[in-house]
């Protein structure tokens, strides 16, 4: 038994090359996301009758009908669809009223509101996806804005004598309501409450085990997100958002895909499709592929179609890289490659002894707001060195060689502190980054390309890896985890210009 462990061990630390080519087929899924563009309503605060309500989101149901109908002849077996693509958004707590659909209580037992239309009023849009689902013979997974009676011996209970969620429904392949999760963390939605308890969402599937579901600003918080993965074991997380993008962090598909490498799980994300309020950006990632979409063009909306293994963690997800040591030589920093006799392959990572040594900060620091946070920076220069800055109790290192930045500015950053601006987390931020007039200005085109690992020293071991490159195109890090008390990412030979690199960390006691 003990062996057996061992060699258990040994095999998600190396992640041989066999393991990833001689999965069978039993080891994947089909799986599609669908990048909506929502017909929305002219004036969402205004009243609506309940019909004028459905008609609408009869527009909106309709296109996603056609996409089950394309997914199912590429054999799709689950589909997840974006968060506020059937009713719209920017509504009062009175005006979605009529977007709303009649949620019966938890503790009823099945479902199938395809087949069981009679049972309740005010369900037509459940009625329609779970037909959705019955005829396309697949998973769907949907956002439905809900009401829910409550009784006014219930302190949460609004005086209008009904909760009003944002929900997530999922129906199964024969139409059956299997699971709903209320949003936690609602992002300024004055039409919706939060669910009166912190709900884990989890539930299988013929296909697959250990589906978890969360919702767009859920992402940065650590319930429902953390607890799903750590105390559930989720290996595919389900992710209706509508998400703003924002650089030089927090573009979609960076924190769809930092979400997915952080927790090695499987990480199926549906956005809305509105370029001119910044919304796209939506994807299929498992720990090793990224199957994305990012497009402030074209005005259409986008199905996304990727194989996805059921067990996320057999697939090899770091292509291990020489990491790098810095010494001092000559008065110069430079790499070395590191000796792999100083580390040490533990449960956590790989473990090296001895830190490098002789880092001073060559070029006075400076501040910069990226993204309303104050950061601290330093310019790189020439084609290697190794800097470090810091904030509070975080240090930011970055080892670098082969730089050619084509006249191009790029600065190291940190940020230890509050978040204040659209919603209050608290950051610990290592970051490369490209600088325009600012460092922190929105950029996405960019040329430079040079070796780098970064690390710090972080308090929170909540750290989600983000590599941006030229174009909205994202990158995996050559490696990336912890060695003893520092968090670090390394890439050689990036594929295109870097935009941005980051160690995103969460520290979420300290909110
Ligand atoms: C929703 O509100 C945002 C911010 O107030 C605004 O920029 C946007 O145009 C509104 N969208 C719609 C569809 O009304
Ligand atoms: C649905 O509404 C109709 C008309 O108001 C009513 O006759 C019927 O009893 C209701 N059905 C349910 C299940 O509440
Ligand atoms: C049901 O599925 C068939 C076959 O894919 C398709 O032609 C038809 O349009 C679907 N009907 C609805 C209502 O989705
Ligand atoms: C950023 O922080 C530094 C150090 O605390 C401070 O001197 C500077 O005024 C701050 N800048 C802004 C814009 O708040
Ligand atoms: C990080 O390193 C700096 C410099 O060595 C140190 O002052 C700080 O206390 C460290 N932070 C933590 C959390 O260990």
């Amino acid at each position: 038994m003990k062996v057996t462990g061992c060699i258990l061990i040994l095999l998600h630390l190396f992640c041989p090359e066999a393991l990833s080519l001689d999965v069978d087929k039993g080891a994947f899924y089909m799986a599609a996301v669908y990048e909506h563009r929502p017909v929305l309503t002219p004036d969402p605060k205004v009243p609506h009758t309940r019909r004028a309500a459905l008609e609408l989101m009869y527009k909106n149901l309709a296109v996603y009908e056609e996409q089950v109908k394309a997914a199912a002849e590429q054999g799709v077996q689950i589909i997840v669809f974006p968060e506020d693509g059937i009713h719209g958004f920017n509504f009062t707590w009175e005006s979605i009223q009529p977007f709303l659909e009649f949620e019966p209580p938890v503790s009823l037992k099945t479902w199938n509101p395809c087949l069981e239309s009679g049972r309740f009023n005010g369900t037509e849009v459940l009625q329609r996806l779970s037909c959705m689902a019955l005829n396309g013979s697949m998973f769907v997974v949907a956002n439905v804005g809900t009401k829910m009676p409550c009784q006014h011996l219930d302190p949460g209970c609004p005086p209008d004598g009904q909760y009003q969620f944002n929900t997530d429904v999922v129906f199964s392949a024969a139409g059956t309501l299997v699971a709903r999760y209320h949003k936690q963390n609602l992002y300024f939605e004055d039409a919706f409450n939060s669910p009166p308890e912190m709900e884990h969402i989890v539930f299988d599937t013929p296909f697959a085990n250990g589906f978890g579901l969360f919702t767009c600003f859920d992402i940065l918080f650590r319930e429902p997100a953390v607890g799903l993965v750590t105390q559930h074991q989720v290996k595919h997380v389900l992710y209706p958002t509508a998400w703003m993008n924002q650089l030089p962090l927090l573009s979609a598909v960076q924190i769809q895909r930092g979400f997915s490498s952080s927790f090695n799980i499987n990480f199926l994300a549906a956005n809305i499709h509105e370029p001119s309020l910044g919304l796209t950006g939506s994807g299929i990632y498992t720990p090793a592929k990224s199957h994305y979409y990012h497009n402030m063009k074209s005005q259409e909306g986008k199905l996304i179609v990727a194989q996805v293994p059921v067990n996320p963690s057999l697939e090899c997800s770091r292509k291990k890289e020489s990491r790098h040591k810095v010494s001092q030589t000559q008065g110069l920093m430079v790499d070395l490659p590191l000796d792999s006799s100083v580390c040490q392959v533990e449960q956590q990572g790989v473990r090296c002894e001895g830190k490098p040594v002789g880092f001073h900060k060559p070029t006075p620091a400076f501040f910069s707001e990226m993204m309303y946070d104050n950061f601290t920076l330093v310019l790189i220069t020439g084609a290697e060195g190794g800097l470090q800055v810091c904030s509070n109790s975080l240090c930011c290192s970055l080892s670098y060689r082969n730089a050619a930045l084509s006249g191009e500015t790029y600065a190291l950053g940190v940020f230890d502190g509050l978040h204040t601006i659209h919603g209050t987390y608290y950051l610990q931020v290592c970051t490369l980054v490209k600088c325009g007039e600012t460092c922190g200005q929105e950029i996405t085109e960019a040329g430079g390309v040079l070796d780098f690992q970064l690390w710090g020293n972080f308090s929170t071991s909540y750290v989600f890896p983000l590599l941006l490159m030229s174009g909205m195109t994202l990158d995996l890090p050559g490696d990336w985890g912890w060695a003893g008390h520092d968090c670090y990412m390394s890439k050689e030979k990036t594929s295109s210009g870097l935009v941005t690199a980051a160690l995103y960390g969460r520290w979420y006691e300290k909110d």
